[in-house]
């Protein structure tokens, strides 16, 4: 089923999204805890005119991984070269990359876990010695030499750590994980990207379209702009909540943040495999899916809100997720019993 980009946390809307990315820690909401070992990571690092160490950020689409990335080159005054796993093809790409950085520069790789085995062997020895082997020649005449690099960061990405080998995760010196965002912090996001955007949204208003965002800034975003869109064609000077419920209900995003996707996935739980427990692959293939994108973007919010659990034998539809779609769940013993596994 396709997505409708409005709802989609993977689609990245290039202008709204550099024009509301937030600059500086101080702009960037939530997420405490990280924010709070950068910052400590980066005044060492100043401080001993170091290198910062590599960073492996993980989470899901729209938490904030890109935006981090580069308020870590801004405030560390430093260039941020940005590619992604898929595009770094052979290992030459990457040695293209590598030598054409400069001393403390950061290199940015987003789907970091995409990376092919030959481009990862290539990447080891410059994380750890900056250092890159390359081989000159070929069959026997071959040999290979060692080039010095410059001492950069590498900043990894990825919706799936689980996928990283281990000896790429291992030399990372800091890997966070991102959270879902509370609706406080969506709240603020909204008073902010309101402000720049030049928008009037009342508080109950805010607090309505915080609740339907999926715990994801870059949703927040692109609903507000919707919801704009909404509000100027109605003549009315502010947002209020009325046209935030009108706005987003047509999108077909109910009042947990949930879309078709999320609930067609629970339907499909519940009505073609009783609830559970069902196999990651098998709900794929009865929603026609790719099963990478429903355990990296439609899972995870789910199991945040506890509409399913995972189990060793696979998924599971809980109380709440029957209770959500109108339905009437199984006796409790049973799902509670299905929820031990
Ligand atoms: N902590 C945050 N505070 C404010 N806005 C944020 C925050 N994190 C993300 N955003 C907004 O969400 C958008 C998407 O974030 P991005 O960093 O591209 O996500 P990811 O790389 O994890 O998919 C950004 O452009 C920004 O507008
Ligand atoms: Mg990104």
């Amino acid at each position: 089923m396709e997505r409708n980009q409005s709802v989609d946390p993977t689609y990245e809307e290039p202008i709204l999204e550099t024009s509301l990315r937030p600059k500086s820690f101080d702009q960037y909401i939530g997420q405490e805890n990280i924010k709070k070992n950068l910052k400590i990571l980066i005044q060492a690092a100043v401080e001993r005119k170091e290198t910062i160490d590599h960073l492996l950020f993980y989470g899901p689409p729209g938490l904030g991984k890109t935006t981090l990335a580069n308020i870590i080159a801004h405030e560390m005054n430093v260039n941020i070269k940005t590619t992604s796993g898929p595009a770094i093809e052979r290992p030459g790409d990457l040695a293209a990359i590598l030598t054409n950085l400069q001393e403390h520069d950061i290199l940015f790789i987003d789907e970091i876990h995409r990376l092919s085995k030959g481009v990862e062997e290539v990447l080891y020895p410059s994380m750890e010695d900056y250092k890159l082997d390359i081989i000159i020649g070929k069959g026997p005449s071959a040999r290979s030499i060692r080039l010095d690099i410059p001492k950069f960061t590498l900043i990894g990405a990825t919706t799936k750590a689980g996928m990283l080998s281990s000896p790429l995760r291992d030399r990372f010196g800091y890997v966070a994980k991102l959270n879902f965002y509370t609706q406080e912090e969506l709240l603020q996001i909204i008073y902010h990207s309101a402000n720049t955007l030049g928008i009037k949204i009342e508080k109950e208003a805010g607090v309505a379209l915080a609740k339907r965002s999926r715990g994801t800034p870059r949703l927040t975003n692109r609903l507000l702009k919707r919801v704009r869109d909404w509000a100027q064609v109605q003549k009315s000077p502010n947002i209020t909540t009325d046209i935030v419920n009108e706005a987003v209900e047509s999108l077909g995003v109910d009042k947990l943040g949930l879309d078709e996707h999320d609930r067609m996935l629970l339907a499909t739980i519940i009505e073609k495999f009783n609830g559970g427990p069902v196999g990651l692959d098998t709900i794929a293939a009865a929603l026609s899916e790719d099963s990478n994108t429903i355990e990296d973007v439609v899972e995870p919010y789910l199991l945040q809100l506890g509409l399913i659990d995972r189990t060793a034998r696979g998924r599971v539809a809980t109380k709440a997720a029957y209770t959500h779609l109108g339905l009437k769940a199984p006796a409790t013993s049973n799902i509670e019993q299905k929820n031990l596994f």
